[in-house]
């Protein structure tokens, strides 16, 4: 580890500022908390307020970085093995955003997958660009979409020699990663850069067999959320980069283009901070977190009705590697649908997961939890199999899957941001065939969209969607969510 590791420039620029007592004649408004509300100001403390501070000398430019921001950017890139990284205070989002910005412009096409967060479409949307899309692998025992196969992407960059990058998800919101070194190998002979949405890996660095980070795989760029997983404040992502093919002098534009001015500097502080954690007892907490994880799942699976997956599903379609750390349990067992079993370990044993789906529940075992937590976990997941069990018949959703065939993707007639921009009307679904879409429709499980804004859509996707919503699935996207109307381009 490099000496400078163990430092924090950016909060001992602030902390010094505050020592230093200046007589603040600047914003923010509440002057280090002394004209803040106290009803908010005494659960802060003074001592939090005083370290709210604004654009000033030493206090450095996230736009035009040169002092403390700048260093704490460069350790991080440092430790992460980038030659550029980026502080970002409205999260991957934001990142996200800039990563798409900075590589598609308006008319250029970009390869993405089908099930991307709506942060891609939106970033999709903003720079005007056309998305190819490529589907996910999907496991139907669990109802998730898990990684796109090297072999898609593949024949996605093949058909589109024009696009510019191709984006992937790695990994998973359920913690399943793709290979994406032969995804880097793919993208890069055919010219492209490799964009990579790491939301949920910002702590695969630090861990003994946990899937390839990005930047180790050879990616271009990637955005990953510090807040997510490791110890950042809600808000505060990072954006890695290597030169080459991103110009970076393009891509710092873009980011000034999706972040405010006036940047709050406690969060910015709270990144420099977990990038110091993980510098000095990344490895150690990783491990940790790890070992807590592989503990709990191999406990949850002796519950009898409740599964949760793990490296048995290394080799399936779209599953080259799995980060433990993400706990999924499949509670359809048990006759509950996620939703229901969220509501009962929250209601009945104060325990909140991190999402739920149909057949199940997420929860993340991260640096902050200790045997106490997980052996509570354990406990309250048994008691709720055995005293919970439902009524869900999944019988008839899974028939569904299995006897309909999937639809043709719709073709892509108009760009997103198009569609969205354009003049739109609803009309009756049942009546849409040929209509251009102006909306996204998903239905869960697996949660891959059929529909998306600038899509023709077919009287075969009307059908499939008629199927699916007859068989109880749950609709996601629409402004109308009972589907009897859709949103298209008039
Ligand atoms: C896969 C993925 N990408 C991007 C994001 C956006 O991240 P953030 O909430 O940090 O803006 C999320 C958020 O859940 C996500 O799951």
């Amino acid at each position: 580890m490099h000496s400078r590791q163990t430092d924090t420039p950016l909060l001992k620029a602030m902390q010094k500022y505050v020592n230093d007592r200046v007589m603040p004649f600047h914003t923010p408004g509440h002057k280090m908390g002394k004209g803040m509300h106290p009803v908010l100001g005494t659960v802060l403390g003074r001592d939090t307020l005083a370290l709210d501070l604004a654009l000033m000398e030493e206090m450095d430019d996230l736009h035009e970085p040169h002092g403390c921001i700048k260093e704490a950017q460069d350790l991080a890139a440092q430790l992460y093995g980038a030659d550029h990284s980026f502080f970002v205070v409205n999260g991957t989002t934001g990142g996200i955003y800039a990563m798409i910005l900075a590589v598609a412009g308006p008319g250029d096409t970009i390869i993405v997958p089908r099930n991307a967060h709506r942060s891609i479409i939106g970033g999709i949307i903003l720079s005007g660009a056309i998305p190819v899309f490529m589907q996910p692998e999907v496991d139907h025992e669990l109802g998730l979409a898990m990684g796109v196969t090297p072999e898609t992407v593949a024949a996605a960059v093949r058909l589109h020699p024009e696009a510019k990058g191709v984006l992937v998800i790695n990994p998973t919101y359920y913690g399943v990663a793709t290979d994406l070194k032969r995804i880097v190998d793919i993208v890069h002979q055919a010219g492209m850069v490799v964009m990579v949405d790491e939301a949920h890996g910002p702590h695969l660095k630090f861990g003994k067999g946990l899937p390839v980070q990005a930047l180790d795989a050879g990616a271009d760029i990637c955005a990953q959320s510090t807040h997510k997983i490791i110890g950042a404040m809600t808000q505060c992502s990072m954006v890695h980069c290597r030169e080459g093919r991103i110009r970076v002098p393009h891509l710092k534009s873009m980011m000034q283009l999706v972040q405010s001015t006036s940047p709050n500097y406690i969060l910015l502080a709270s990144l420099d901070v977990a990038r110091m954690q993980m510098a000095t007892q990344g490895y150690e907490l990783i491990d940790r977190a790890v070992h807590l994880a592989e503990w709990t799942r191999q406990e949850i699976n002796t519950i009898p009705g409740l599964y949760c997956f793990g490296a048995e599903k290394i080799g399936n379609p779209g599953v080259y590697s799995i980060d433990p750390t993400k706990v999924t349990v499949t509670v359809k067992g048990i006759g509950l649908k996620g939703a229901e079993a969220e509501r009962i370990l929250r209601h009945k044993y104060n325990i909140q997961v991190e999402l739920s789906d149909m057949y199940n529940i997420l929860f993340l075992i991260t640096l902050g939890d200790h045997e106490e937590e997980a052996r509570a976990l354990v406990k309250a997941l048994s008691d709720m199999a055995a005293h919970y069990s439902g009524q869900s018949n999944f019988a008839v959703m899974d028939d569904v899957y299995s006897s309909t065939s999937y639809p043709e993707p719709p073709e892509g007639v108009l760009s997103p941001r198009e569609a969205l921009f354009g003049n739109t009307c609803m009309v009756p679904f049942s009546e849409s065939a040929g209509f251009i879409c102006a909306e996204i429709v998903t239905f869960y499980p697996p949660g891959i969209p059929l529909l998306c804004p600038g899509e023709r859509i077919t009287q075969e996707i009307i059908d499939y969607c008629t199927q699916l919503q007859a068989a109880g699935l749950h609709i996601s996207g629409p402004e109308d969510y009972t589907l009897k109307t859709i949103k298209v381009v008039d």
